[in-house]
């Protein structure tokens, strides 16, 4: 019988039963390192796969369109297991992810969603709602001001806008423009694009302030430029967070210490962490699971000094203050 059972094992050992899981190769197709948040990203999900003991073939594209391109057509070549995939732009992916699709590789789309996603297939998706990330930056605004009773105040505001095609920067424009609409003492006087980095969200506020002269307030779609965004505030001789009212998105901890320190007045949180979504939802693919096509939001909240002001339509969720959570931020 001990006999048995042993060449039993180790016939399952030769065919390689039951050790599928440990044996997975991931592939991730990253945009670039343009920001904190997207440090973040790379970091939470290359530690959660090496720490599953899988294999991980990342590629980071550089903010490159072409890169990204690549890189799918050498995981297919490489036989991966998965692929997780995030666009830099949002159109252009329909042949590519196409060949994804006929490799048979099961794909995983994260944060930023392809516009040829309803013409593929894809074992889940899990991504912020940016639209609804941008409605929350303009519902804040509108209702601080209320809070400090400038409503009735015409407040001229600059947007610094995200990667031109993304989805993170089409849609949080779409999304604060239509919350917009309720406070119409809001006037967007200026907006152009910071391509969600620092250097280049300081160089367009630096040309902001030439070109505007009374800027009260700055909506930046991501805190890098909000933070670049400071130090070109403060060379021009004003003070951020007072003279012009700074709102970002992200919640990353840098943006945390700007508010904690006055300069920087509101953010409007896009978690970077997906690695406990995709880990399990691994796992499940492995077990035969299947997802179905809608994208997977996770809770977000938003931050500011005080804590209190409605971020929602309905005004159902208030900001936390930023000093009470920042001891807890990671990134
Ligand atoms: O797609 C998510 C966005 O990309 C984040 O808001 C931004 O910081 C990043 O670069």
């Amino acid at each position: 019988m001990k006999k048995l059972v042993a060449l039993v094992l180790a016939m399952m050992l030769v065919l390689g039963v039951g050790a599928s899981a440990s044996a997975l190769t991931v592939a991730f197709s990253q945009i670039g390192q343009e920001s904190d948040w997207r440090t973040a990203n790379t970091d939470d999900l290359k530690s959660a796969i090496t720490t599953e003991g899988w294999n991980l073939v990342y590629d980071d594209a550089q903010q490159k369109q072409e890169n990204q391109i690549k890189a799918l057509r050498n995981f297919i070549s490489q036989g991966v297991d998965y692929i997780l995939f995030t666009g830099v732009v949002t159109t252009g992916w329909d042949e590519v992810l196409k060949e994804v699709n006929d490799s048979g590789i099961p794909l995983i789309l994260i944060d930023r969603m392809p516009d040829c996603a309803d013409k593929i297939t894809y074992a889940a998706a899990f991504g912020g709602d940016f639209v609804e990330e941008g409605r929350r930056m303009g519902y804040w605004a509108g209702n601080y001001l209320k809070s400090v009773g400038r409503d009735q105040e015409q407040i001229n505001a600059v947007r610094l806008e995200g990667t031109t095609g993304a989805t993170a920067a089409t849609e949080r424009t779409q999304g604060m423009d239509e919350a917009l609409k309720d406070f119409p003492n809001i006037k967007i006087v200026a907006s152009q694009t910071g391509n969600f980095t620092r250097a280049e969200g300081q160089a367009v506020m630096e040309s902001f302030l030439k070109s505007q002269p009374d800027i009260d307030m700055l909506f930046a779609e991501n805190d890098d430029m909000a933070l670049g965004a400071i130090a070109a505030i403060k060379a021009a001789g004003k003070v951020p967070g007072k003279d012009i009212i700074i709102i970002g998105c992200d919640s990353v901890k840098a943006a945390f210490e700007a508010i904690v320190a006055g300069e920087m007045n509101a953010t409007i949180e896009c978690t970077p962490l997906y690695s406990k979504f995709v880990v399990s939802c691994i796992k499940d693919l492995e077990a035969g699971k299947t997802f179905g096509k809608e994208v997977q939001h996770p809770e977000e909240f938003a931050y500011d000094a005080t804590g209190g002001i409605a971020y929602t339509a309905d005004g159902s969720k208030t900001t936390l203050k930023a000093a009470d959570v920042i001891n807890d931020r990671k990134y």
